[in-house]
């Protein structure tokens, strides 16, 4: 998805001519300040007073997401069945259990059924915004608020993205991004954590950086420094991510020129129905996501010639039922560290199955994605919509 060339190397010249690749130093020794600069430019593009960004990628901010938010052993996160499996492992890394939740037809987090899969012990809810659509941010957060939950958003596959007008990220507590190679924007691996909220902040940073007690900045910290890990980024990813984040917007704004296109032409075709978008405006996606009767629809429209479409239930890592780790519970390389075998976490939800959650399952096996390209002309654009209406005419 994500473009990049001339503007990046350039980036990359300046910091590598400076000699200084760590991203803490002094401006007047000639120090670039690259991920300095890339998270005061992300923090305001997403409308949020902080950004912290980290070498681990996206998992590594929904990690010190959840370190920011306090959650631990004893909490439980409420997850969605259909996303990355690293939403459900940030949760273990945390000493924390993952629950899982039903998607709807939106493919998002189904609000209903988060709040019925609250208990006493939940503390944090992770809604995800999967292939750039967006989780319904609204009742999400009506029902923690309720229920006093954290909110915590995966937008890792949905950088820059917005829900009503409002930047994914700044919905929460707090927000995930990633920049790996599947990514809206990308330096390869990478992801940023974005939050209003300053002690979160604080948390993140010094657990994400094991020299916290060393640095300057420690002065000016409210919270007492306490060991993290060691997550920095170093100042050739900063350079990247600001060449990358001036380009955000432009992909997106291409990207939503092609979906203006496919909504416009194959709305109301017969056959085909779009799934449920959450924010009214369809302004959201890397796909266009269609949704049938029945998975023998699904598969034969996605197979027909040119459409090139993609079951989520064929993803495999995105489906939880695949998520075999976790489902039998091998965590952390060392029994002790095992939050499965946490005494805090005794009393805890932790019986998983294949079949858990088998609306999940049926809604990623009756829904097929079209994937979008920012760099498609209008013809190229013509002939998806073609083949898409010659498809459902087979139907
Ligand atoms: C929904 C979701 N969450 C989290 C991640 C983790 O991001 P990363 O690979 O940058 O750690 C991904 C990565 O693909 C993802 O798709």
């Amino acid at each position: 998805m994500y473009r990049i060339g001339e503007d990046e190397l350039k980036e990359l010249e300046k910091v590598i001519k400076s000699g200084k690749l760590f991203r803490v130093g002094n401006k007047d020794a000639g120090h670039t300040l690259a991920v300095e600069t890339f998270e005061r430019e992300l923090a305001e593009k997403i409308g949020v007073k902080y950004a912290l960004c980290l070498s681990g990628g996206g998992t590594s901010a929904l990690i010190c997401g959840l370190v920011g938010l306090g959650i631990g052993p004893g909490d439980e996160v409420i997850v969605p069945a259909y996303t990355f499996m690293a939403t459900a492992l940030a949760v273990l890394a945390v000493g924390a259990i993952p629950v899982l939740a039903e998607v709807d037809e939106s493919l998002m987090m189904d609000p209903i059924d988060l709040e019925k899969k609250i208990s006493a012990s939940t503390r944090a809810v992770i809604p995800v915004h999967m292939v750039g659509l967006s989780a319904d941010m609204e009742k999400i957060n009506q029902v923690a608020k309720k229920h006093g939950l954290k909110v915590l958003e995966d937008a890792c596959q949905a950088d820059g993205v917005s829900f009503k007008g409002k930047r994914l990220g700044s919905w929460g507590d707090a927000g995930a991004f990633s920049f790996n190679f599947y990514k809206i924007i990308s330096c390869g691996d990478g992801g940023a954590l974005v939050t209003e909220n300053r002690q979160v902040y604080e948390r993140a940073l010094v657990y994400h950086d094991g020299g916290a007690s060393f640095r300057p900045y420690k002065e000016d910290l409210e919270i007492e420094v306490f060991i993290g890990v060691q997550l920095r980024a170093s100042e050739i990813m900063g350079a990247v991510l600001k060449a990358q984040l001036r380009r955000m917007d432009g992909i997106l704004e291409d990207l939503g020129k092609v979906r203006r296109q496919m909504l416009d032409e194959l709305g109301g075709v017969p056959g085909l129905r779009f799934a449920k978008y959450n924010d009214p405006a369809k302004d959201q996606g890397t796909v266009i996501p269609f949704i049938f009767d029945s998975e023998k629809q699904a598969r034969k429209f996605a197979g027909s010639e040119g459409v090139r479409g993609w079951l989520p239930i064929d993803t495999g890592r995105h489906i939880y039922s695949n998520w075999e780790p976790i489902l039998e519970k091998r965590v952390g390389g060392h029994p002790l560290r095992n939050p499965f075998n946490h005494p805090a976490n005794k009393s805890l939800r932790t019986e998983y199955s294949k079949e858990m959650c088998p609306v999940t399952l049926d809604i990623c096996s009756r829904t097929v994605f079209v994937s979008l390209y920012p760099d498609w002309t209008r013809e190229n654009v013509a002939t998806v919509i073609e083949n898409c209406r010659k498809a459902a005419k087979t139907l």
